[in-house]
């Protein structure tokens, strides 16, 4: 299980089912299974849950990957030892899978709840100072943020090395309780990390000569101030990210100081066993043997209190670490129950074919099952590459180490499949099928030819019953088989009566097969978003298809992991273009008001003065961040920072109720562009008030009711009935319907 954090209109978080259900040791001899027992939060945690630091800034394949906070835990591994360690992401969960070369064994006199604050702060901080710094015993340091933990933990190890230890910090609380903690340092040792004068003061107390290094977590005229403070031959070490990834400039004047400036991440670490991680395990190890490592102060929240976790970090008045409290100590078992949300993992050492993988779907559907644990990947079609995004994925996902295959193959034959099928099963079990295949051609009956028929319907209905003969003699271990059909056989889409017919087939093959209690799942999709047909050939997501709004990839994504969750062969996702707009929870509509107060942490608005803005109520800059990130997702308001912070209560309920005035304008920065949400309309034809509309559907409604099809083509064929579609005009339709059936129906075709 592990902590999923969704940005929603405010932080949510719940827990989710993690891969590790799928884990066996051999294909892991480099990792080491630990039951959590205390997560710590950390700086990093935070920013990638308000969209401060984008997923890219992680290392490795992690920024295509979502559930990645988590950075260190304490637990226990396979053995029942009480270890501590560091992860690359993930360590909020219930169990991690873990580098053993990067824990140590948690000393007998601390807790486990003791060590979850060890692992990064004093990684970091050895990290920084002596592996990349160079600390010498009796240099002097300026240590930023002291009470942090990184900040405690230099302050340690500096004072541990008899240096000269310089520290900032926010309060005289935070003050006092260093003092506490380093009865060494004196008064004239703090400075405060609020504002610039800490300069003054390190220039006053090095008489002008400055510091040897310097631990900076400080941004923009603080980090300016900072390297100011540097002496000749100093180390500056930059552990703050805020700058790196504004890519703020530096001056290059200082380098007359013979200095030097080091960008610290501890990312850097995990990838691959060197030099440098090696140096850190031993420092740390060695540290805790010589009492320089200790653990830090902590603040505790149980594992269901994550938000108030998030939110109490995020507005920095913690001192020490934040720790997520997951397992008691005392439960031997290791094990912890916790409701959470299912998730679909697949079989790693199973290949899973994609027909019609190389399609627009297809591609985003791979990186899905890639993301979601499939090594071996077939993507089966007429033509193969041709593109050169489709090259582009392929070897991006091979140098991340998948198998993937692009076959050339015709599987609307019996033998095409077998052939597919078997080859891949040269390397493997196949654990899943996705049938993505598809043809177009669309037009009204009279224009139709056996021909187009041929062409839509093999793809979806000769392949999939091959596909569905094929694998149910080969492959007993198939965990999917799932086809893509689409919302035009439900409903029915004018032109595309070959195409509904085709997708309407592949349902019943899976409903049968779901009968004989074989895997069998068909989706009918309305219009998709951003890749695929309908995004190629018809417009931008804003398009209406048949009324619907193209859905967006990553929410077919999420609609697919529930469908794979469930039992039923037919199911349906899409956006209907009408039912937009504003943001339902739970059934209950949320309102701006609402949801703004509870980022601001305000329970009850009533007495709150509306005119007040929101920076004069407290919004901090995180706050600042979600709030944006609400307005535009669920309003479709654009406003600046400087904008949102002159918001007020008074403007939101404005925004809420539609009366919006002044800045919201339809036009520009800060307009709104979605009005609030609109039940569908339901209209009467027999109403009298709603004469001109029926006068309009009527319009709309075939004048033939009997259409011939291509005489030529079908001759010496059986008669074919088309029937209108189940959304069509059934009233009208069965009156035509009833009385032509009697005088023996050829072909009749309604649809509107
Ligand atoms: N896009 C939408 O809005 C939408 C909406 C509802 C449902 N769907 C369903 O989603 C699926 C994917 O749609 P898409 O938009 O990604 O389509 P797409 O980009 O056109 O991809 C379809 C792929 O099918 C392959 N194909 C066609 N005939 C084949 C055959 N006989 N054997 C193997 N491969 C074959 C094509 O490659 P070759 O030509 O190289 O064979 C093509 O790459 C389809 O089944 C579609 O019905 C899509």
């Amino acid at each position: 299980m592990r902590w999923k954090w969704n940005l929603q209109f405010f932080f949510h978080y719940r827990w989710i089912e993690g891969p590790l259900k799928n884990y066996k040791k051999e294909n892991h001899p480099n990792a080491e299974l630990c039951s959590v027992y205390y997560a710590p939060l950390n700086f990093r945690d935070i920013m990638l849950a308000t969209g401060k630091l984008p997923p890219d800034a992680l290392p490795g394949n992690l920024a295509m990957q979502d559930c990645v906070l988590g950075l260190e835990f304490a637990g226990k591994d396979s053995k029942g030892k009480r270890v501590m360690g560091l992860v690359a992401a993930r360590g909020l969960a219930t169990t991690v899978l873990a580098d053993p070369t990067f824990m140590w064994e948690v000393p007998k006199e601390w807790s486990l709840e003791e060590a979850a604050t060890v692992p990064v702060c004093y990684a970091t901080a050895y990290y920084a100072l002596v592996v990349r710094g160079k600390l010498r015993p009796g240099e002097s340091v300026l240590i930023h943020s002291g009470s942090g933990g990184v900040g405690q933990a230099a302050i340690a190890i500096a004072l541990s090395m008899n240096c000269r230890v310089y520290t900032t910090v926010g309060s005289s609380d935070k003050k006092e309780l260093l003092k506490q903690l380093f009865p060494t340092l004196k008064e004239e040792n703090f400075a405060n990390s609020r504002d610039t004068s800490f300069e003054q003061h390190i220039m006053e107390q090095t008489q002008g000569q400055g510091v040897d290094m310097i631990l900076n977590s400080l941004a923009e005229e603080k980090l300016q101030a900072s390297i100011r403070c540097l002496a000749t031959h100093g180390r500056f070490l930059e552990i703050g990210k805020f700058d790196l990834s504004k890519n703020s400039p530096l001056g290059m004047s200082v380098f007359l100081k013979n200095v030097t400036f080091h960008g610290i991440l501890l990312d850097a670490l995990f990838d691959f066993d060197s030099a440098d991680k090696r140096a850190v395990v031993e420092l740390v190890a060695n540290g805790i043997k010589s009492g320089a490592v200790k653990p830090l102060p902590k603040t505790v929240y149980s594992d269901d209190q994550i938000e108030e976790a998030f939110r109490f970090m995020a507005s920095g008045k913690h001192v020490g670490k934040v720790l997520l409290k997951i397992k008691d100590e005392d439960d031997v078992t290791g094990k912890k129950m916790v409701k959470a949300m299912p998730r679909t993992y697949f079989d790693s050492e199973k290949t899973h074919v994609i027909i019609g993988g190389l399609g627009g779907f297809g591609l985003e559907l791979s990186s899905w099952l890639i993301e979601r644990g499939v090594t071996k990947l077939s993507l089966v079609s007429r033509s193969g590459i041709t593109t050169g995004y489709q090259d582009l994925c392929v070897r991006r996902w091979r140098e991340q180490g998948v198998q993937v295959e692009t076959p050339k193959a015709n599987v609307t034959t019996l033998a095409g499949a077998q052939a597919v099928i078997e080859t891949v099963q040269k390397s493997g079990p196949l654990g899943g099928i996705f049938n993505l295949a598809m043809v177009l051609k669309d037009g009204f009956m009279e224009n139709q030819t056996i021909d187009n028929f041929k062409a839509v319907v093999t793809p979806k209905v000769n392949s999939t019953v091959h596909l569905d003969t094929v694998t149910r003699s080969l492959c007993p271990q198939l965990e999917q088989f799932v086809v893509f059909s689409s919302v035009s056989c439900g409903r029915g889409n004018a032109g595309q009566a070959n195409y509904g017919l085709a997708n309407s087939a592949m349902e019943r093959i899976c409903e049968m097969r779901h009968r004989d209690g074989l895997p069998a799942l068909s989706i009918q999709w309305g219009a998709i978003g951003d890749v695929g047909v309908v995004s190629d050939h018809m417009g931008g997501n804003e398009t209406v298809v048949g009324g619907t709004l193209p859905q967006r990839i990553p929410s077919c994504l999420a609609a697919l992991d529930t469908f794979l969750q469930q039992r039923k062969p037919t199911v349906a996702s899409m956006v209907l273009a009408d039912k937009t707009g504003g943001r339902k929870e739970g059934g209950k509509k949320t309102t701006l008001v609402e949801g703004v107060a509870h980022i601001l942490g305000m329970k009850d608005v009533r007495n709150v003065n509306g005119a007040a803005n929101l920076a004069e109520l407290g919004m901090d800059s995180l706050m600042g961040v979600e709030v944006k990130q609400a307005l535009e997702r669920d309003y479709d308001l654009v406003l600046s920072m400087q904008e949102i912070r002159q918001l007020t209560l008074n403007r939101l309920k404005e925004i809420d109720e539609g009366e919006a005035e002044g800045g919201a304008t339809e036009e520009g920065p800060g307009s709104r562009r979605s009005s609030s949400p609109t039940e569908p309309e339901m209209i009467d034809l027999n109403d009298e008030s709603a004469a001109q509309i029926k006068l309009f559907v009527q319009e709309l409604m075939p004048k033939r009711a009997l259409v011939k099809l291509n005489e030529g083509k079908v001759a010496g064929k059986d008669t074919i009935f088309v029937v209108h579609p189940i959304e069509g005009q059934p009233i009208i339709s069965f009156e035509i319907k009833e009385s032509l059936m009697a005088i023996y129906l050829r072909s009749y075709v309604c649809s509107i």
